[in-house]
């Protein structure tokens, strides 16, 4: 696999991914909860609700969706984050709920059956992996054809006012037992007011800390940037339209043309 959207050394070591993610999961599943309660009718019919996460690495909100009693299956790419997140089910939840399949295949690659999702939920930035408009828009056909009638898809993403962003750094720490991990992340936003060609540039530093010493993981991937105008036009040449934005907490909130928003999908 050389696809750097899967394969870059952040995402290699499932383990440390998930130690790193994990802390506000929770909080993450509560907004989906609110959304998928307040825009998604079919998911109210217990017998039929089924929950889909593209894209989902280790598996941390789908393993606590199940846990919560929420149907929930996830799929994503990267090998090594299935393997984990088949490993970390076994114990109380069917690892085959974790299948390997591509954003732009997954329904015709049976990692979900047509019609059959009644909340597809992908957040955090992961759908900016898909670095071109054929691309996303593929992913987006996936997910109609994956979608209940009244069912919904909630994808959570920063937009990008081109030639008005800093590199903004932001520092992450956790710890699990005995590993510690703490990952400084710098984004460099693309240049000139028109984004250039649209690639947000994301530079990682992780210091873990083992009872053995410390090791440093860099790694460096691009995600593809989006103005308002830019992902509106892109969910208006698709099968689905929108029916919402929240904040990251799941509460309705305004489009903006910077910041983080989780827009509200759902079939036309
Ligand atoms: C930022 S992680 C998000 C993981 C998970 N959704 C979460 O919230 O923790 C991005 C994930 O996208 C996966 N990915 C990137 N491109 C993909 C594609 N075309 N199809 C499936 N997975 C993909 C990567 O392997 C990685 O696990």
């Amino acid at each position: 696999m050389q696809d750097p959207a899967v394969d870059n050394s952040l995402y290699r070591d499932a383990m440390i991914y998930d130690i790193l993610h994990t802390p506000g999961t929770a909080e993450e599943l509560d907004a989906l909860e609110r959304i998928a309660a307040t825009f998604a009718p079919a998911d109210t019919d217990p017998s039929r609700r089924l929950w889909v996460e593209p894209a989902c690495g280790s598996g941390r909100l789908v393993r606590l969706a199940a846990r919560r009693g929420i149907p929930s299956t996830g799929f994503d790419l990267n090998e090594g984050m299935i393997a984990y997140a088949r490993g970390r089910a076994a114990k109380r939840t069917d690892p085959q709920r974790y299948r390997v399949a591509d954003m732009r295949t997954f329904v015709d690659d049976d990692a979900c059956r047509p019609g059959s999702a009644t909340f597809v939920f992908n957040t955090i930035n992961t759908f900016r992996h898909l670095m071109t408009d054929d691309d996303a828009a593929a992913h987006l056909e996936q997910v109609r054809a994956a979608l209940r009638t009244g069912g919904a898809y909630a994808v959570g993403l920063n937009t990008t006012m081109y030639g008005c962003e800093q590199t903004v750094e932001d520092v992450w720490s956790a710890r699990r037992g005995s590993v510690g991990v703490t990952q400084t992340v710098q984004y460099i936003p693309p240049t000139g007011k028109h984004g250039g060609a649209r690639i947000e540039r994301v530079i990682s530093h992780l210091v873990i800390d083992r009872p053995s010493g410390e090791s440093h993981v860099d790694s460096t991937y691009a995600l593809r940037t989006y103005s308002l105008k830019q992902w509106l036009g892109l969910i208006e040449k698709s099968p689905l339209r929108l029916i919402g934005t929240t904040d990251d907490a799941g509460h309705p909130t305004p489009p903006a043309e910077t910041g983080y928003r989780i827009y509200v999908l759902t079939g036309r």
